[in-house]
């Protein structure tokens, strides 16, 4: 299962993220936010983090603006590796070596093309291990 959810500034892309989510064959479940009325991101990125740790979510798209203020907000959570991408390369990596199981996107920032490219290359990235897992484990002994 998927998570998704936005704040206003993300709104659009967080529909159109739905859309993708659909066409891979992928479960979704969306926390809102339910139209592009001003909310507050870390609202969402806090329900995100609890989607993912009590199980209902694997993994989690979170959409703002710019994609920074969900990025702060959902690191400050344990167990939650978020990762702000700008292209296919950087979601690439956030999921081979950071094992990011919250991938962040800008919706003010990202082109729709741009955009369905790192959502799809985040979806089928594996996490390589070895080494990788070593380095997230010292992240998980500072943070928890
Ligand atoms: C909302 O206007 C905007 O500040 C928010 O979507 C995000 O970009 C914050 O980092």
């Amino acid at each position: 299962m998927i998570a998704v959810a936005s704040d206003h500034g993300g709104f659009a892309l967080k529909e159109q993220v739905k859309r993708w989510l659909a066409d891979f064959k992928r479960e979704c479940l969306d926390l809102g936010c339910k139209d592009e009325s001003s909310v507050d991101y870390p609202d969402y990125a806090a329900e995100m983090a609890r989607a993912i740790q009590d199980g209902r979510a694997e993994r989690g798209i979170l959409i703002c603006g710019t994609g920074i203020g969900m990025s702060i907000a959902a690191n400050k959570f344990d167990g939650i590796r978020a990762a702000l991408a700008h292209d296919a390369y950087t979601a690439k990596m956030s999921r081979l070596h950071n094992d990011a199981n919250v991938l962040v996107l800008g919706g003010r920032v990202l082109g729709p093309g741009v955009a369905e490219e790192i959502v799809r290359v985040w979806l089928e990235t594996p996490f390589e291990g070895g080494r990788h897992q070593k380095r997230l484990d010292k992240i998980g002994r500072c943070c928890g």
